[in-house]
């Protein structure tokens, strides 16, 4: 365990668990142990947000002794469940949904984020109403996280602020994917919350053709850290470190 003021953050979005998967995961989560305080997991948890998937990952978490905060990805929702899928996820790590936790000197807060474009090209929630509910849900979630981002800071007002994402909040992480597909990929109503709350860095997941590293207009890093993107970019285990 580090004793310094920093926290070492492993990161990684995307594992994308399967109920063929037992085993997969426990070494590198064992392991992990040795080299960081905290594991991200940013979205994508289980393949089909199936429960028996999310008993798998409960199971592989075993092997993972530092705490582990995450979100639900687009996958976690795909049977249906998604509660249920957190509820069970929930015996074995912190997920996040507008929410927060402080682990060591870090203060993360979380959410799952939605779609709706980027910059001058981010849908407005305007014309049919079922645009409007389309678009609402990404302000609903950067809200979420503005929200929960404000509770650590009125827990302590110097806690470094770590957000926890599925969704792309900006557009510079998520190039290698289809152009014509961006708009789903994440949206910027994301990093309004990021840049508002002066966080320290944010991770996301979703966009596995994407670009491990960006940054917002005002300077806030941001990581895209998938696992294509992580193994793309030469990494031999599929975490991100960062002392924080
Ligand atoms: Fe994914
Ligand atoms: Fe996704």
């Amino acid at each position: 365990m580090n004793t310094s003021s920093t926290t070492r953050v492993a990161a990684v979005g995307d594992i994308h668990i399967k109920e063929t998967d037992k085993g997969k995961w426990a070494g590198m989560f064992s392991d992990l142990a040795a080299k960081a305080d905290v594991l991200l997991i940013c979205g994508d948890i289980t393949d089909t947000g199936k429960k028996e998937e999310a008993e798998v990952v409960l199971n592989e978490l075993k092997s993972c002794s530092i705490p582990v905060v995450g979100v639900l990805g687009n996958h976690d929702h795909q049977s249906g469940q998604p509660e249920e899928v957190a509820e069970i996820l929930r015996k074995g790590m912190h997920v996040l949904d507008g929410d927060s936790v402080i682990i060591g000197s870090v203060g993360f807060a979380g959410v799952k984020g939605f779609s709706g474009g980027f910059d001058r090209y981010r849908m407005p929630a305007y014309g049919e109403e079922i645009n409007k509910v389309f678009v609402q849900e990404v302000i609903n979630e950067a809200d979420k996280l503005d929200r929960a981002l404000l509770q650590l800071e009125e827990q302590d007002t110097d806690i470094k602020k770590v957000a926890v994402l599925h969704y792309a909040p900006v557009e510079e992480t998520i190039i290698g994917e289809p152009v014509r597909i961006f708009s789903f990929l994440g949206s910027s109503y994301l990093k309004d919350p990021l840049e508002k709350r002066n966080v320290e860095v944010a991770f996301h997941g979703h966009a596995h053709a994407g670009t491990l590293k960006g940054i917002t207009p005002k300077g806030i890093p941001v990581y895209n850290v998938s696992v294509p993107v992580l193994l793309n970019n030469g990494f031999k285990i599929p975490f991100y470190l960062m002392d924080i």
